[in-house]
């Protein structure tokens, strides 16, 4: 029997083709060279490509990272949403310092971005929450995200008890959710190549001027 070290062995990574990627004609910012890039894996049908890592540290220093989805971006920043009590949500308020990964594997390209949160307006807040659907919203108000279920049929008490709730106060808002920005204060844009002459471009903000380096692969 094939060896799990084997199977991973023969599982393929970074197989083309690939976009072209020319690191000496970019834009000056780097939120505009990630929507031209989204475009593309977009363009190319890259499965769920507004889904990212988004990485935090928690009260001890330790790293933590989940999947979150992207909800926009502009020359401000990167935008996603959760509840602030959620264990994210008390890790940004302790430390707001963050990292965010994409990868599109189908075009062979990660995005990574580090920078700080800042917590949007309660307007924000709350005109995403009611764009959210009536069962993500149920979910939210049964709140005790990230805390221990001890039972499955907890939740699905809890579960049906909210959608009643939501059915019935459909502007109804949760109060912990939270849209979060990430402002940046680097952005890299990594490109991969089928022989592994992979070219790698960095936006550095320093002094509030973006500054671009290439990097060794
Ligand atoms: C594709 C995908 C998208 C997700 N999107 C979100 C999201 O937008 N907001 C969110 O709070 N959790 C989202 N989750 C769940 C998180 O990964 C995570 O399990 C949850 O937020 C609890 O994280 P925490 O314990 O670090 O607070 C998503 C998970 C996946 C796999």
């Amino acid at each position: 029997m094939d060896s799990i070290r084997n199977k991973i062995k023969q599982s393929k990574s970074l197989v083309g083709p690939f976009p072209a990627f020319d690191l000496d004609v970019v834009p000056e910012y780097p939120h505009d060279l990630f929507l031209e890039w989204f475009d593309v894996a977009l363009h190319h049908d890259v499965h769920e490509p507004h889904a990212m890592t988004l990485s935090t540290i928690d009260y001890s220093g330790s790293p933590d990272a989940r999947i979150l989805i992207l909800k926009d971006v502009d020359e401000d920043g990167w935008y996603f949403a959760s509840s602030c009590e959620s264990k994210k949500g008390k890790q940004l308020e302790a430390n707001n310092h963050v990292a965010l990964t994409f990868y599109w594997s189908l075009i062979g390209r990660q995005v990574r971005i580090r920078g700080k949160v800042e917590k949007m307006d309660i307007e924000t807040n709350k005109k995403d929450f009611l764009h959210r659907g009536v069962v993500a919203r149920a979910v939210s108000f049964i709140g005790k995200q990230s805390s221990v279920l001890h039972e499955q049929n907890d939740f699905n008490h809890a579960l049906a008890k909210q959608l009643h709730y939501v059915q019935e106060n459909s502007t109804s808002v949760y109060p912990a959710w939270t849209v979060y920005r990430v402002v940046a204060g680097e952005v890299e844009f990594w490109q991969a190549d089928e022989e592994r002459k992979h070219r790698r471009l960095l936006y550095r903000l320093v002094e509030g001027q973006w500054h671009r380096e290439k990097l060794w692969p």
